[in-house]
């Protein structure tokens, strides 16, 4: 191709339109920043606004709820599956496996209309928390937690996998850091669903492959390998030392840098300030000290911001949470983002299928099979 234009990682290229969220002025989603609604609004709103457009009225709202928590209920054979699955197998793993699964069982899988992608979006942003916490509790022979239905998302969340209802201060933490994972333009997990979508296939198969792109380190793995870097580290006089010999053997650190972001991440600023209120409580605050120190150093000597992953894996950890539950969580709230971009590619859509530069074998003759050495 003589006017090839080539990217690679696609950087920089713009890829399709959305009217879900920006990050040209800070994050925003569809119109509202990031600050405001982490401020203002609780989870299911921002859930609401992102697959209906709107912020819900409390009407809009208490219904939305409690058809959340009527479609929590997962089948039982997917609950049967789950408990047999490998016990090595990895959270995100069967994470997949079990969304893939429960589309099996749903009556709409095949209906790709916008009410039955809301409908199924619903049904999965209530089945995820059962499924991370069904394998979870399973794995650890612990009983099953039944969802009273009064609690908020998050403190229902927190409860299913901790069978522990979380005080204010808690639930408020969750809660803000699914508002920040829920939604991030063409982010890699996110186009991967909007490619599926583009092909005709359904919602089902568009998240299962999302959570497969969002399983990776680069993506969302990484909030899970932030904490083994912290606890590598340790203690707070480790952590300038650490840091400096980590760059020096070009280590990567993992919840630093970002494709897009590379004056600072809105998210992590917003996170952070819940870790110290989280970490003041506990009346430890050697991870924080440790954090702020390694952010000191990497963006001296890179020039690299934090970005969301960073504070959210010393969040969780404040949060009682294992650390293979960190990014089946991000999934827990990213799933709605990748729904709302599964109904706005199939309503305008265009296949897509980009070009690929060759860098194979010139053209050349087959050699017939007897005579070939
Ligand atoms: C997110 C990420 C993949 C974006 O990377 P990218 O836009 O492709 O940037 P590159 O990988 O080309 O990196 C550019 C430079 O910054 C360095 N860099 C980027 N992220 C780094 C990190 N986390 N630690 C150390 N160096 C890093 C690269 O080594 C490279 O340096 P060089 O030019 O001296 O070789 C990358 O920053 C990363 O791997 N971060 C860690 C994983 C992570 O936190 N992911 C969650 C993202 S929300």
């Amino acid at each position: 191709m003589a006017d090839e234009a080539y990217y690679p990682g696609l950087e920089g290229v713009i890829a399709g339109e959305t009217a879900l969220s920006t990050i040209e002025d800070g994050l925003r989603y569809r119109g509202y920043s990031i600050e405001d609604l982490a401020r203002e609004a609780q989870f299911p709103e921002v859930a609401y606004l992102l697959l209906y457009g709107e912020l819900p009225t409390s009407e809009e709202l208490a219904d939305f709820q409690s058809i959340l928590s009527e479609s929590a209920d997962l089948p039982g054979p997917v609950v049967d599956l789950l408990a047999n699955l490998p016990v090595h197998a990895g959270a995100m793993d069967i994470l997949r496996t079990g969304i893939s699964a429960c589309g099996h069982f749903d009556p709409q899988a095949d209906e790709h209309d916008r009410q039955a992608n809301i409908n199924k979006a619903v049904r999965l942003l209530g089945q995820i928390p059962m499924l991370i916490a069904a394998r979870y509790r399973t794995t650890r022979g612990l009983p099953p937690v039944t969802p009273t239905g009064e609690l908020s998302f998050a403190a229902n969340l927190l409860q299913l996998i901790t069978g522990r209802q979380p005080d204010a201060t808690a639930e408020r933490a969750m809660d803000v850091s699914l508002t920040l994972y829920a939604e991030h333009e063409f982010n890699a997990s996110t186009f991967t669903a909007r490619v599926v979508t583009s092909t005709g296939s359904d919602l089902y198969s568009a998240v299962t492959a999302a959570v497969g792109a969002l399983k990776g380190p680069l993506h969302g793995g990484a909030n899970e390998r932030v904490m083994a870097v912290l606890e590598e580290v340790a203690t707070p006089d480790n952590a300038e030392g650490w840091v400096r010999r980590a760059l020096s053997s070009k280590r990567r650190i993992m919840g630093f840098g970002h494709r897009v972001y590379k004056t600072g991440d809105p998210r992590a600023d917003i996170l952070r300030s819940y870790c110290r209120e989280l970490a003041e409580r506990r009346g430890d605050t050697d991870l924080e000290e440790i954090a702020d120190t390694i952010e000191r150093v990497v963006r001296d000597e890179k020039g690299l911001p934090p970005n969301l992953d960073w504070p959210s894996a010393r969040l969780y950890h404040y949060l009682g949470l294992e650390v293979e539950l960190y990014t089946p969580l991000f999934v827990a709230s990213r799933v709605v983002g990748w729904a709302a971009h599964v109904i706005e590619q199939s309503e305008s859509n265009r296949l897509i299928r980009p070009r690929s530069r060759y860098t194979g074998p010139a053209p050349r003759n087959i050699v017939p099979l007897p005579e070939r050495e």
